[in-house]
């Protein structure tokens, strides 16, 4: 049932080769201080910061900057962006870069006029801004979070070995995100992976909650099948622009809220990637295709009917003289195929998890309620040691 909601979205997409063309009107309703934060130098390599400099300076813009956004952007990296931010007394901030650097602008957005420990405030006690909000626009070059155009910031903290993400309202989502998928044919082979497989594991954590007739499921499936289809040709050809322009926009659509109407929404798999993401700074999507197997295989029978339609919708699996486990456990085995042809990561020990670190992971990842089935310590252990 889809219940009672609210839908909306204040993002504005502009998408396509020329979505460039764009910026100057939208920069033209924000004030003239603009803050331009970028990541380690990708930009510079392929000409972008060049363009975003010339048309900031065509617009009239004192601009300042951050650079260096690390991916999995770290509290220390946050203070130092409002330190620059408020110095500047910036009216704008325009993100040119991955989701690091979108969820790394959005937190300097709400921290820079803030008077608490941002950290302290939005990470751990999950407190909504009450300061001013500076505005936030992104050129994207990197897809899979969907950060583009949603309010998610997830922010590392090594000390304390956290790595966690707020949801903010409406008021913190980009005003407006430049998306042209050319942008994201320098990618590197493995951030590209980990991006398909990080899209992936977005429909699904929505897509495997609930068991009722929810057009949100087949919206999913849609997208699923898009995802599927389009990445095996971006694996083979990564300039394919059918191929990466499809996949770009399933991204934004897989995380802008509106497959999960009428759905609890699971992401155990992201809690559990998260503490491996704290604990070792790897790629995000990796650290959901390493645990993802173990995930589902273990949560199947709390779920079957939806992991049997699953297989049937999504993988094509032949139902016949099968039983509902062999079918939904088919469905998996197709999953897990795609992910070995297009090469994602499917263990833990690949990213640098050791035995030991085991029980400190499973006590760093936050236990979700809106699965099929609510996981505890232990569980979240042989999990992991399944990931191994
Ligand atoms: O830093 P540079 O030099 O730009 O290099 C980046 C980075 O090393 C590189 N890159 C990006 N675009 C490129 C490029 N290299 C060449 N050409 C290009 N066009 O790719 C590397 C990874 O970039 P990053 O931004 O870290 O990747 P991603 O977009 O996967 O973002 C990951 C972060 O987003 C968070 C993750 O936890 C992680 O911290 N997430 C945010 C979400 C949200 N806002 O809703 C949800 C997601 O589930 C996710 O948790
Ligand atoms: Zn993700």
């Amino acid at each position: 049932m889809l219940g009672n909601f609210t839908y909306s979205n204040p993002t504005r997409i502009h998408f396509g080769k020329d979505a460039l063309d764009e910026l100057p009107a939208e920069l033209e309703k924000y004030g003239d201080r603009v803050l331009l934060v970028y990541g380690g130098g990708s930009i510079k390599k392929t000409g972008l910061y060049d363009k975003i400099v010339n048309i900031l300076a065509d617009c009239g813009k004192q601009v300042s900057e951050v650079a260096g956004v690390m991916p999995n952007p770290t509290v220390q990296k946050l203070y130092e962006g409002c330190k620059v931010a408020k110095n500047n007394d910036v009216d704008f901030i325009l993100a040119v870069g991955g989701g690091s650097v979108c969820d790394y602008a959005k937190a300097v957005s709400v921290s820079a006029n803030c008077d608490e420990d941002p950290w302290e405030k939005y990470f751990i006690k999950f407190d909504e801004p009450t300061c001013k909000i500076i505005p936030v626009g992104c050129v994207l070059t990197m897809v899979g979070t969907g950060s583009e155009m949603n309010g998610g910031s997830v922010i590392t903290n090594h000390d304390s070995k956290l790595k966690i993400g707020h949801v903010f309202g409406e008021e913190v989502y980009p005003k407006f995100s430049i998306l042209n998928p050319e942008l994201t044919y320098t990618l590197p082979e493995y951030q590209m992976k980990a991006g398909f497989y990080d899209i992936m594991s977005h429909i699904l954590e929505q897509y495997f909650s609930g068991s009722d007739d929810n057009t949100s499921d087949y919206i999913m499936e849609g997208l699923l099948n898009s995802l599927i289809h389009s990445s095996r040709i971006a694996v083979k050809d990564p300039t394919d622009y059918e191929a990466r322009s499809n996949i770009m926009w399933v991204a934004t659509m897989a995380l802008n809220t509106l497959v999960a109407k009428g759905k609890s929404t699971d992401w155990e798999v992201h809690m559990i990637g998260q503490a491996v993401g704290a604990y070792t700074d790897a790629t995000h999507g990796m650290t959901l295709s390493a645990v993802s197997m173990a995930y589902y295989r273990y949560i199947m029978p709390y779920g079957l009917d939806k992991f049997k339609r699953y297989a049937i919708n999504v993988w094509n699996v032949d139902t016949d003289g099968k039983s509902d486990e062999e079918i939904a456990d088919e469905g998996l085995s197709a999953m897990e195929n795609w992910m070995k042809e297009i090469g994602l990561v499917m263990n833990l020990k690949e990213l640098g998890v050791t035995e030991e670190m085991l029980e400190g992971i499973a006590d760093s990842t936050l236990i979700m309620e809106g699965g099929y089935k609510v996981l505890n310590h232990k569980e979240i252990v042989d999990i992991l040691k399944a990931s191994m």
